[in-house]
């Protein structure tokens, strides 16, 4: 079973206050963002490997380490997802971005793949996916499904705001996959929005609203 991981960093948990706050403006909105993605990917990539390297200070030998240079990729999917991209970026700047674009189709409600852009060799990566919100589960499924179609194999999903019911429907489709959220919130409303959420991190990362 995947594993879900909150991180309660008190400047996560700050910073996530000010992004749920609906007096925040977009430029505000979006910077936080990027901010709280930087922080969850410093947690997020303490599992990846090291090796040990000798290198010369100016007083001599030290044993030291240096990552081993897994390749890594982000997924954002579209659209609220590319808010959490250049956070991530700051601190895996070698990390390639693929894009995995849903639409909800209106007769059966399902999430369907209008666009998807990978690295070419995806079967060599570690991937994270990412988008704000994990609501009811149903878009970030289906990108982890499509992502695995072509050969995605390590794979991570990240999101600031989780309702229980996203978690468990990512949890029994993907069991592979550990979820890392900011805050895991108490339910979906009628609407399909996360309460209390943040409400609806797209219109907020780019003023569409
Ligand atoms: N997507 C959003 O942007 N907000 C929600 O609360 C749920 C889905």
């Amino acid at each position: 079973m995947a594993k879900v991981y909150v991180f309660d960093h008190p400047l996560i948990q700050h910073k996530l206050t000010y992004i749920r706050d609906k007096s925040t403006g977009t430029k505000d909105f979006r910077e936080l963002v990027d901010e709280v993605a930087t922080l969850m990917a410093f947690e997020i990539t303490r599992d990846m490997t090291l090796e040990d390297v000798t290198v010369e200070t100016p007083v001599g030998p030290a044993q030291s380490k240096i990552l081993t240079g897994k390749k890594m990729g982000i997924i954002p999917i579209l659209r609220a997802g590319i808010g959490m991209v250049d956070g991530i970026l700051k601190l895996i700047p070698a990390a390639k971005v693929g894009h995995i674009g849903l639409y909800r189709d209106p007769e059966t409600l399902q999430p369907v793949e209008y666009y998807v852009k990978l690295p070419s060799d995806v079967e060599e990566r570690d991937f994270i996916v990412v988008d704000p919100m994990l609501a009811t589960g149903g878009s970030a499924v289906e990108a982890i499904n499509s992502l695995k179609k072509r050969g995605g194999k390590h794979i991570k999903f990240m999101c600031l705001v989780a309702a229980p019911e996203g978690v468990k429907v990512l949890q029994d489709a993907h069991p592979d996959v550990d979820i890392y959220i900011a805050a895991l919130d108490e339910k979906l409303n009628d609407h399909g929005y996360i309460v209390p959420g943040l409400g609806d991190a797209g219109d907020r990362l780019f003023g569409t609203k």
